[in-house]
C-alpha cells in the first residue's frame, strides 16, 4: 500500500514538474556565441570548438550566432547569414526548444558577454518560446579558470623556443573593465615564467608595456602568438602586417628578431576544453530548472 501510495505521488509530481514546463515538451539546446570572423581560415578555430562540444553533447542540438554586427553584415553580402544570439534564441523557442545552455565563447567578460548576459536574462520564462536559459562564462572568469588558460598557454608554446627567447602573446583588450584579466594574465604567465609577455591592441599592456619587459629580460628572440580565439583580421594585420605599425614591424625595427604563430586559441584542444567545462557547469544548472 505505502509503495504504491509512493508510486502514485511521484507520478503527480513528474506530471506537475513537466506541465509546468511548455506542456511537458521539454526540449534541449546548446547555442555557442562568438564574436564572429570573416577570415575563412580562420573557421578552422570555430569548427574546432564544434568538435569538442559535440564529443561532449553528441545527441544535442547545437547552433551558433555571432555578437558582431559589422561581422554578420559582411558575411551576409558574401550570402552567408549567421544569427545574432537574439534571433537564434528566438529561433531556438520557435522550433520549441525550451531549456537552452549557451556558451560564452568570449575570452574575458567585457562587453560582448555583459550584453550577452542581458539577452540571455530576457528570454527566461518566453511565452509560447523558451522556458530556461542559462549561461556559461568565458574563458577566463574564475581564478582556476587564469590557472587552466596559464597551463594550456604554456604547453602550447612551439617546443623550438629556448627559455632565453620571449613569448609575447597579443591579446584583444577592451575599454570595458573587463580588460583587468590582461594585467591579472601576466601576473599568473610570470609565476610560470618570466619571459613569457601578454599584451593587447585594444586595451592595456600595450606593446609598449611589454618592451619595457623585453629590454629588463635582454631578450634578442620574440615569439609572436596571438591571445584570440582565432587567428582572424588581428592576427593578419595588427600582429604580422605589412604596415609599419604591426606588432612584428615594430619589434623587428627595434633590432628583435621575430618569428611567429599564426593560430588561435580556439584551435588548441586544452584551451578549447576551458569552454567546454564552462558549458558542462551552464548545462548542470539548467537541469534544476
Ligand atoms: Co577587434
Amino acid at each position: 500500500m505505502k509503495k504504491i501510495t509512493l508510486i502514485l505521488l511521484s507520478f503527480f509530481f513528474a506530471f506537475q514538474i513537466s506541465a509546468h514546463h511548455n506542456d511537458g515538451k521539454r526540449k534541449e539546446a546548446i547555442l555557442l556565441v562568438h564574436f564572429g570572423t570573416t577570415v575563412p581560415s580562420a573557421k578552422v578555430a570555430l569548427d574546432n570548438i564544434e568538435e569538442e562540444v559535440r564529443k561532449a553533447f553528441p545527441e544535442m542540438e547545437i547552433r551558433w550566432a555571432y555578437t558582431a554586427k559589422m561581422i554578420r553584415k559582411k558575411l551576409e553580402k558574401q550570402g552567408i547569414h549567421t544569427d545574432s544570439p537574439t534571433e537564434a534564441l528566438a529561433k531556438l523557442g520557435e522550433d520549441g526548444y525550451t531549456h537552452i545552455a549557451v556558451q560564452s565563447l568570449h575570452t574575458i567578460p567585457g562587453s560582448e558577454y555583459h550584453d550577452l548576459l542581458r539577452i540571455v536574462n530576457s528570454f527566461q520564462l518566453m511565452p509560447k518560446g523558451t522556458h530556461s536559459v542559462t549561461l556559461g562564462a568565458p574563458l577566463m572568469s574564475k581564478h582556476s579558470d587564469v590557472q587552466a588558460t596559464v597551463d594550456a598557454l604554456i604547453q602550447n608554446i612551439p617546443s623550438e623556443r629556448k627559455a632565453k627567447e620571449a613569448v609575447v602573446l597579443m591579446g584583444h583588450g577592451t575599454h570595458h573593465e573587463g580588460n583587468i584579466y590582461y594585467p591579472g594574465l601576466q601576473y599568473y604567465l610570470w609565476q610560470k615564467d618570466p619571459n613569457v609577455f601578454v599584451g593587447s591592441v585594444e586595451g592595456f599592456p600595450v606593446l609598449d608595456d611589454v618592451i619595457v619587459g623585453l629590454k629588463k629580460n635582454k631578450v634578442k628572440t620574440v615569439w609572436l602568438i596571438p591571445f584570440m580565439s582565432v587567428a582572424g583580421v588581428h592576427t593578419e594585420e595588427d600582429m604580422i602586417g605589412e604596415g609599419s605599425d604591426s606588432w612584428k614591424n615594430i619589434l623587428e625595427s627595434k633590432g628583435y628578431k621575430v618569428k611567429s604563430v599564426i593560430k588561435g586559441t580556439a584551435e588548441y584542444d586544452n584551451i578549447v576544453n576551458i569552454w567546454v567545462d564552462h558549458l558542462k557547469g551552464a548545462y548542470k544548472e539548467l537541469q534544476k530548472l
